[in-house]
């Protein structure tokens, strides 16, 4: 049986033989973001997909993830380290039921969250991420908005964007957006010290009683930067994980021991070490998306890093 560390070092040099970038969200284990070059949320890994110098990308997450980094890198070669890692929010709907519904709204945009099918993003006008939605509506010219799929950050846009009409479609995180107000309660009861931070998918009330709200990697930075010694963690349990190895002083519990998203938990450091031995050998299947889609869901993805600069 191999070790972890010798895993970690079979990975570092096949990485640097194939000229592989190796992009990590912040969700994954411990022992594959120590072997990644970039690790983030989805706003990070698609600015450092863009950026990269290097030839091949191998993409630890989620598929809408190494779509992403395919999209906005045509000319490269994007693994995914366990093609059976999907995201069930970016199969909510079908390019069909978007563009009925962007009917019953002349005027509006539509807006994508990022974690959507590259189907789903030719059909809309920009992308967003949970750190970048608010952001980008405000910066919009149109007023009414067509936010898909998820309702729960589309609320959470809504009730800070006042000035825009934002129509929502029901979809949303089967494990975000399934944890209950009771069940916040009842952790807030069990640690009454703890500052509560939330991801915007969650349900809007929950949202509404946090102390802070955002993306993954701006919940992992404020937890870092209080002065607090306690704190919920309302997002994947693994960044339970991370923040207390990241912070040894202060204590982390879970807003719901059952927030765990088990697309993030499938891909293991084995794979990403099987993928670059088969990426060397030239077996690894790359990314592929059909030419049709490609066009428009690369336009709406660019137009969220404009904006996301601007
Ligand atoms: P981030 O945008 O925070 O990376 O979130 C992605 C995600 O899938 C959250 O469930
Ligand atoms: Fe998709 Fe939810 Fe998993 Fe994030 S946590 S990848 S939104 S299923």
């Amino acid at each position: 049986m191999r070790t972890i560390q010798e895993l970690q070092a079979s990975i570092a040099r096949l990485k640097q033989e194939s000229d592989v970038c190796i992009l990590a969200h912040s969700y994954q284990s411990p022992d594959i973001l120590e072997a990644a070059d970039v690790t983030g949320d989805s706003y990070q890994l698609s600015v450092s997909a863009r950026q990269s110098n290097c030839k091949r990308l191998l993409v630890c997450g989620v598929r809408f993830m190494a779509e992403t980094a395919k999209l906005l890198n045509p000319d490269k070669d994007v693994f995914e380290a366990n093609p059976e890692a999907g995201c069930p929010m970016a199969e909510q709907f079908t390019p069909e039921q978007i563009l009925a519904e962007k009917a019953k709204y002349p005027d509006c945009a539509v807006v994508a969250y990022v974690n959507t099918t590259a189907a789903i993003k030719a059909v809309s006008d920009v992308c967003v991420t949970s750190s970048s939605a608010l952001q980008i509506v405000k910066a919009m010219p149109q007023t009414d908005i067509l936010f898909i799929p998820d309702c729960n950050l589309g609320a959470y846009v809504q009730a800070h964007c006042p000035e825009k009409r934002i129509h929502l479609v029901q979809g949303g995180c089967p494990y975000h957006g399934a944890i209950t107000l009771e069940e916040v309660l009842a952790a807030k009861q069990a640690h009454p010290n703890a500052l509560l931070l939330v991801h915007p998918e969650c349900n809007p009330k929950i949202s509404a009683m946090a102390d802070f709200v955002g993306a993954t990697s701006n919940i992992m930075r404020y937890a870092k930067e209080s002065d607090a010694e306690e704190f919920l963690i309302g997002t994947e349990i693994s960044i339970v994980m991370h923040l207390s190895m990241a912070c040894p002083d202060k204590r982390f519990y879970p807003m719901a021991s059952r927030l765990i998203c088990p697309d993030m938990r499938v891909t293991t450091l084995a794979d990403v070490e099987r993928v670059l031995r088969e990426i060397a050998d030239g077996s690894a299947a790359a990314v592929t998306l059909p030419v049709a889609v490609s066009q428009g869901a690369r336009h709406s993805l660019e137009q969220m890093l404009c904006y996301g600069n601007g």
